[in-house]
């Protein structure tokens, strides 16, 4: 028996829960909301998808409690406001606290031993906010930007050189905001180096359209942000987790010596599988983006110690 919730059935919950079910890697995809009838009409339609899609998950969805999510093996957290045009991420910061601090709350009676995948805004702050309310291991806290953000960094690069987007590597850590880290170093395109093809102009213009990447998307939406590569994201590390893969994946992880940095939730390269993240890992990054990652850290540490006092307050 294996279960997967997904808290909020807004379109990167309902995507994510979709995905997952699609995956047919476990028997339940839970999707809880607080709109009455909205996860229930949504499970309803996606498990009229089965026959078509040929797979056997059921979709259960709940906007009565956390009851049904039970024994949750993983859990994404999607529950929160998007952003508006011209907001930043930050904007949301206490909105969303009390949001994810009181769906934290719940799952974790419920579930006692799940690994949490956060994916609410801010996204570094709410995980760590959520691995405070949950007392949970920081190993089973995690949260998703840099799948999502070296998906838009690739996606970027596969444009620039017209090759196929997977014959693309791409990398960023950091946080999931204005310190975003994109690591050209690690990039590769068609099996070659990305600084031996791209010129410096181009590799401004890539990365700085990765760091606006979510930003472009609300500002053509005008409503509610991205979530078909968001939840993409989100289901691939679901996917790490339930099927112990131990792949490596940028995610925003608890960092607590690697690359100098001690104590604070940033995006870093982790080693995903049961029980969330096994290890981080040390890749030679150059010095400029060591030196880029280390002020990300204290940039996130800064933020995430007014996390401290929200929880204290909730
Ligand atoms: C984005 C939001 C989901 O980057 O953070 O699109």
């Amino acid at each position: 028996m294996s279960k997967v919730t997904v808290v909020g059935a807004g379109k990167y919950g309902s995507t994510t829960a979709q995905r997952v079910a699609e995956m047919d890697i476990v028997d339940t995809v839970v999707m809880t909301d607080i709109v009455e009838g909205l996860p229930e009409g949504l499970a309803l339609d996606m498990n009229q998808s089965r026959p078509l899609e040929g797979f056997e998950t059921e979709i259960v969805g709940s906007s009565s409690g956390y009851k049904e999510t039970e024994g949750s093996d993983v859990v994404v957290i999607t529950a929160g406001l998007p952003r508006k045009p011209g907001m930043s991420r930050m904007d949301l910061l206490e909105t969303n606290a009390k949001i994810v601090g009181a769906v934290t709350k719940e799952i974790v009676a419920y579930s006692p031993d799940t690994v949490i995948v956060v994916v609410s805004n801010p996204l570094d702050e709410m995980t760590a906010l959520c691995r405070e309310v949950s007392g949970l291991d920081h190993a089973r806290v995690i949260g998703q930007a840099g799948m999502l953000d070296s998906a838009r960094f690739a996606t970027f690069i596969a444009w620039e050189f017209g090759v196929p987007a997977a014959r693309v590597e791409a990398l960023t850590l950091g946080s999931h905001g204005d310190t975003m880290v994109p690591v050209p170093s690690m990039c590769t395109v068609d099996g070659r180096p990305l600084l031996d093809v791209a010129t410096p102009e181009q590799l401004d213009r890539l990365v700085q359209r990765t760091r606006d990447g979510g930003a472009e998307v609300v500002g053509l939406l005008k409503t509610g942000s991205a979530y078909y590569a968001p939840s993409s994201a989100a289901a691939a590390m679901v996917r790490a987790v339930v099927e112990d893969t131990d792949t490596v994946m940028p995610v925003c992880a608890w960092v607590n010596g690697e690359y100098g940095i001690e104590g604070v939730y940033l995006g870093v390269p982790a080693r995903i599988g049961v029980g969330g993240v096994k290890a981080i890992e040390q890749y030679a990054i150059s010095d400029t983006e060591l030196e880029d990652l280390r002020e990300a850290a204290e940039a996130v540490r800064v933020k995430q110690a007014d996390v401290a006092q929200l929880v204290a307050g909730l």
